[in-house]
């Protein structure tokens, strides 16, 4: 028996029950994984409410962790017992003191990084790899428009656009979110409670409007990020925070030629190879000081529904993260 967090069935932060659940000795491919810490995502918002939908409940949620490696089924050759490591990835299980996983989902821990900042990295930490490497190319010169930007993956998105030499305009909530994002590379910070963020941003740029804007709001902000693009510019859809966007009709991208992608995490590292690039680029901006990882936000795991609580109420800043 461990003790987990699980969703009988979807609901709000009392639909999370910290209770004893078994955990059957890996399966072939397996390593069983005792946490040191666990990441909390907007994600795991989505598996709770039910807008992703467990494959079977109860379940337990969370989709990222770090800790050592206890055990591992017949086959397993990425890891042995005793490794230090760290994941991000699905089916939701890791909040729980020790898990089941997939070995080829493990990627080593470099000794330089402690676990609780592995925890609350790997997830928004490779999302942020693939979306200013590989979803776009941001390059040096070029100025981005990204939301929540005092967020956690919002504050890794500022210092790793900064780094790549972009110009970064950041949206947040309020003035002491602005503050902390701009001492983390963003450029310029819009209110977009407040302000308008469209016409801020055809302040900055001067009416050349932008290559490139990074949403993950959905709901209140997509169509207007649509407006900040140039002609033939690209709309990342990565989240929906405010809620979904129902009805979204394509013909609004005509005006423009804009393109648009819906793209995630798990598509983008699909592969053994993948993964590992992705993390190993995230391990070398954090290992170079280029990414500083805040973990503002520590919770016991029998504390997470005040977590998902202040997660939700637009509370937290930086990474957030589960202690068993
Ligand atoms: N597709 C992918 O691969 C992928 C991977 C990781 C994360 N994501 C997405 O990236 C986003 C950020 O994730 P995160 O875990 O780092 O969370 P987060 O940014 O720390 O928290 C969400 C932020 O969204 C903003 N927000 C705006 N409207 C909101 C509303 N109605 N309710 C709640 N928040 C609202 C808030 O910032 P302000 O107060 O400044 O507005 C809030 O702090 C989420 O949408 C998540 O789904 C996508």
């Amino acid at each position: 028996m461990v003790k987990a967090v699980r969703i009988h069935k979807p609901g709000g932060p009392e639909a999370m029950v910290y209770e004893d659940v078994d955990l059957a000795p890996p399966g072939a491919g397996e390593a069983r994984i005792v946490h040191k810490a666990i990441g909390i995502n907007f994600i795991d918002v989505y598996h709770r409410t039910g807008l992703y939908p467990l494959a079977a409940y109860p379940g337990v949620i969370g989709m990222e962790g770090a800790g050592l490696v206890e055990a591992i089924g017949a086959g397993v050759t990425e890891v042995k017992a005793g490794d230090r490591v760290a994941y991000a990835s699905p089916p939701p299980g890791a909040y729980a003191e020790a898990r089941n996983l997939k070995a080829a989902a493990l990627v080593k821990l470099p000794a330089e990084i402690p676990f609780e900042n592995a925890a609350g990295m790997m997830l928004q930490g490779m999302t942020v790899e693939y979306l200013l490497r590989r979803t776009y190319q941001v390059k040096a010169g070029e100025t981005i428009l990204i939301h929540a930007a005092a967020g956690g993956v919002g504050l890794i998105l500022c210092q790793w656009a900064k780094h790549l030499g972009a110009t970064v305009i950041g949206t947040v909530s309020s003035e002491a979110k602005a503050e902390l994002a701009r001492a983390h590379g963003c450029h310029h910070s819009i209110i977009y409670t407040k302000e308008n963020f469209v016409e801020r941003v055809k302040e900055i740029t001067n009416g050349k409007l932008l290559p490139v804007v990074y949403d993950s709001i959905g709901k209140d902000t997509l169509m207007k990020s649509m407006e900040c693009l140039r002609t033939r510019g690209l709309l990342v859809s990565f989240g929906q925070a405010s809620g979904k966007l129902e009805n979204f009709d394509t013909a609004s991208l005509a005006p423009r030629s804009l393109y648009m992608t819906r793209p995630g995490l798990f598509n983008y590292i699909a592969t053994r190879a993948e993964l590992e690039e992705s993390a190993n680029a995230l391990f070398d901006v954090v290992r170079t000081g280029k990414v500083k990882i805040d973990i503002h936000h520590k919770y016991a795991l029998k504390d997470v529904r005040q977590a998902h609580i202040e997660l939700e109420s637009r509370k937290t800043t930086g990474g957030h993260i589960l202690v068993p």
